[in-house]
């Protein structure tokens, strides 16, 4: 699934960023991926899988 349609960012790409390059919030997730720096609608939900992907470990 999209998160971030600005980037082109999908859910599995925003939980292998938070696993295997440790982005653990937006700040680093923006960094790593761009997620967010657009028109920003997608922060919310790509909160939400950041936490979710933190919870499954
Ligand atoms: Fe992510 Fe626009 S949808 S910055």
């Amino acid at each position: 699934m999209f998160v971030c349609l600005c980037y082109a960012v999908t859910d599995k790409q925003i939980a292998k960023a938070v696993r295997e390059e440790g982005a653990g919030n937006m700040r680093e997730l923006r960094k790593a991926l761009g997620v967010g720096s657009q028109c920003g609608k997608c922060v919310q939900l790509a909160q939400q899988v950041i936490d979710n992907t933190i919870i499954d470990e």
